[in-house]
């Protein structure tokens, strides 16, 4: 339905010869206006007087953009932006609406220093929140071209929030609604942008949606926004994820407070910070300074509490929860080295390829009663620092060669009445991930907390007993075809899924350990994200759609060893943003019908100052439908 009408829009308001140039105007004042720009364009090739005349424009042909020269007969052009807002799927948004969507053929120019706010307690914690947003709004509005190119006046804008939602402090959780409405209309000479949520978190998402349907044209030189529009929205999963690992390399704040602003475009949900691992201990524990001291690259390279605050403020803000990650009992070492008490082992073992999957081996020694009092200072002060609603205990890669190797554990099992075949080391095993799980609800006041756990040996058909589906959800990094993952479903674990074959965004570069690429090579493209359904992979494991409520969503999972501060963000986008659109959306459609949308957000991305990779030559945004196989 929607396609017929930009159909029409498209050849009879546009490219019509003899069609009256009503598109862009409400009052006859604008349609003079737009009469003079004709003129204009007739006799001096150009639109605006500040742009050297740009010959081209584009129009709507089954549902993509065409690029024609402007000649005699074409009445009122459109420039990309403008024409993509109306051309193809969802007036361009990312990611797609998931509810009833209606859009008008109308344009309106804006005013950007006219943007205002109104239903809103100003005084409320909330309120100033949206009130930020709007900022924000304004912000990225005048960034949108140099500001003497854009001409003044246009229309003021009010977002109205209507309705009842909830006033107190937001926090997000897998349980809060994100659903949201919003209504774009003029009246009476202004323009209004009506919101409708239960909560912040789905007023900020309109807000964001709000923002992708304002655009500059460069042809006349004005901001414009799309008028008529009703979209209702809310996700279709309730985690959607980015991993990023700060310890194998330094991530620096800003990089972090970037990735977040770029995962709010969006509509990603949850940053997973994995914090720690064998390399280095950058988080700053106040109950185990040393903890950093020992274990950070350097003094400069740690996140202070006030660095973790600003983080997660900055989270709430762009509707992104942060939940940390303490990996145990393997991916630890750097930091441990004052502790003593035979606390870890292997540290460094040689050659490390017997100890673990990557050097620096090491892992906690699960038989010393000191490793448990450290813990439960790292745990509490995580509690206390991020106030997540789960916690990631990590729990993967454990080596049972490692612990094999030392003396003192073997010691200890014989003690315990265990012999020195695998089954005693899941049961070893399982002895550390029970301790530690009770050593962090006590850390937590005792209040339970739902704990994440990586698929790993755990997992496996003989040792997932020792798990239980109430405690722990699993995040899946194995392959979408292991078996692992219907054992999870059968047993009732709810689980997120972060498959190596499509998720990590680390594959796919050379190898830092020898030659040759790195492990898991080739790199995921964004089409393969895209295509990587979590409902799908159930499917083929012969789950039907009943089991969905078990799938909370997915993580893309950013390792650090061969990335740092200056090349995240190309790492990481465009390709999270189809990992986005999956999970918001979980449209029934191929990458293919979203590659126009994609390669308009990449642009999004790149002018909010995210340096994500380029996809294509600049020529097939241009081109479209010219760049296939
Ligand atoms: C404009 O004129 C060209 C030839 O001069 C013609 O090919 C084209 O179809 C015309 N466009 C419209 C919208 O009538
Ligand atoms: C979310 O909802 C579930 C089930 O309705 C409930 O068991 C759980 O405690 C809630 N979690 C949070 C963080 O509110
Ligand atoms: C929120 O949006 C989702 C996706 O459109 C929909 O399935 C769900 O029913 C909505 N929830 C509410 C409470 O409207
Ligand atoms: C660590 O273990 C060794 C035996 O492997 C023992 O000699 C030593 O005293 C232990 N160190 C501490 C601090 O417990
Ligand atoms: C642990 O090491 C002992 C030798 O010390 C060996 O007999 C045993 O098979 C090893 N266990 C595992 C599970 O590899």
């Amino acid at each position: 339905m929607k396609a017929r009408i930009v159909k029409l829009f498209c050849r009879k308001r546009i490219r019509g010869p003899r069609r009256h140039v009503q598109l862009l105007v409400a009052t006859s004042a604008v349609i003079m206006m737009v009469l003079f720009f004709l003129i204009f364009v007739r006799f001096f090739g150009g639109v605006a007087s500040n742009n050297p005349g740009s010959p081209w424009y584009y129009y709507c042909e089954s549902g993509i953009c065409k690029k024609a020269e402007i000649i005699e007969n074409v009445t009122s052009p459109l420039c990309l932006g403008i024409c993509q807002l109306f051309c193809g799927e969802v007036g361009g948004i990312w990611p797609k609406p998931t509810g009833h969507t209606s859009f008008g053929n109308y344009m309106a120019k804006l005013n950007p220093y006219e943007i205002t706010l109104s239903g809103v307690d100003f005084g409320s914690i909330t309120g100033q929140l949206i009130q930020e947003n709007v900022n924000k709004l304004k912000q990225n509005i005048m960034n949108l071209a140099s500001i003497d190119t854009i001409k003044k006046g246009g229309y003021s804008l009010i977002l109205n929030i209507i309705g009842q939602f909830n006033n107190e402090a937001p926090i997000l959780t897998i349980n809060t609604s994100e659903n949201y409405t919003i209504n774009i209309y003029q009246k009476d000479n202004k323009l209004y942008a009506d919101i409708s949520s239960a909560t912040y978190f789905g007023i900020r998402h309109a807000i964001e949606t709000l923002s992708q349907l304002i655009v500059y044209d460069d042809l006349y030189g004005e901001i414009k926004i799309t008028r008529d529009v009703y979209i209702q929205d809310g996700p279709v999963f309730p985690y959607r994820g980015i991993l990023l690992d700060t310890a194998r390399n330094f991530i620096d704040k800003a990089t972090i407070l970037r990735t977040i602003e770029a995962m709010s475009m969006s509509k990603l949900n949850t940053f997973h910070w994995h914090i720690t691992d064998s390399h280095s201990f950058p988080y700053s524990s106040r109950t185990w300074p040393n903890m950093p001291r020992y274990g950070a690259y350097s003094s400069a390279k740690i996140y202070t509490e006030k660095d973790i605050k600003e983080i997660i403020n900055f989270g709430i803000l762009n509707g992104v929860r942060v939940i940390p990650e303490f990996d145990a009992p393997a991916h630890i070492g750097e930091g441990w080295q004052w502790v003593g008490h035979n606390s870890t082992v292997c540290f460094k073992a040689e050659p490390w390829q017997q100890y673990c999957v990557e050097p620096p081996c090491g892992q906690l020694n699960p038989t010393s009663e000191k490793v448990y009092e450290i813990l439960e200072g790292i745990y509490t002060d995580m509690l206390r620092d991020f106030q997540p609603d789960f916690f990631h205990m990590g729990g993967d890669e454990v080596s049972i060669k490692c612990w094999n190797s030392s003396n003192l554990i073997k010691d200890w099992m014989i003690d315990h009445g265990l012999d020195f075949s695998e089954t005693s080391f899941y049961k070893l095993w399982n002895y550390f991930q029970s301790k530690a799980y009770e050593t962090l609800i006590k850390a937590n006041n005792g209040n339970k907390l739902p704990v994440i756990l990586w698929t790993s040996g755990l997992t496996n058909e003989d040792n997932l007993q020792f798990l239980d589906p109430k405690k722990y959800i699993i995040q899946i990094w194995t392959t979408k075809t292991d078996n692992t993952i219907g054992r999870l479903i059968k047993n009732d674990f709810r689980v997120i899924f972060s498959n190596y074959d499509a998720l990590y965004l680390d594959c796919g570069f050379g190898a830092w350990i020898g030659e040759g690429n790195n492990w898991c090579a080739p790199y995921k493209a964004w089409q393969n994200i895209y295509e990587n359904s979590p409902m799908k992979i159930l499917e083929n494991q012969g789950f039907s759609k009943k089991h969905k409520h078990l799938v909370l969503g997915s993580e893309a999972a950013l390792w650090s060893e061969q990335v740092d501060s200056t090349s995240v963000d190309s790492r990481l986008w465009p390709r999270s943003a189809a990992l986005a659109e999956r999970l918001w959306s979980d449209p029934s459609s191929s990458w293919i019908h979203a590659e126009q949308r994609m390669l308009k957000h990449r642009e999004r991305l790149v002018q909010r100052g995210i340096l994500a990779d380029s996809l294509e030559p600049e020529w097939c945004l241009q081109n479209q439908g010219h760049c296939y196989l």
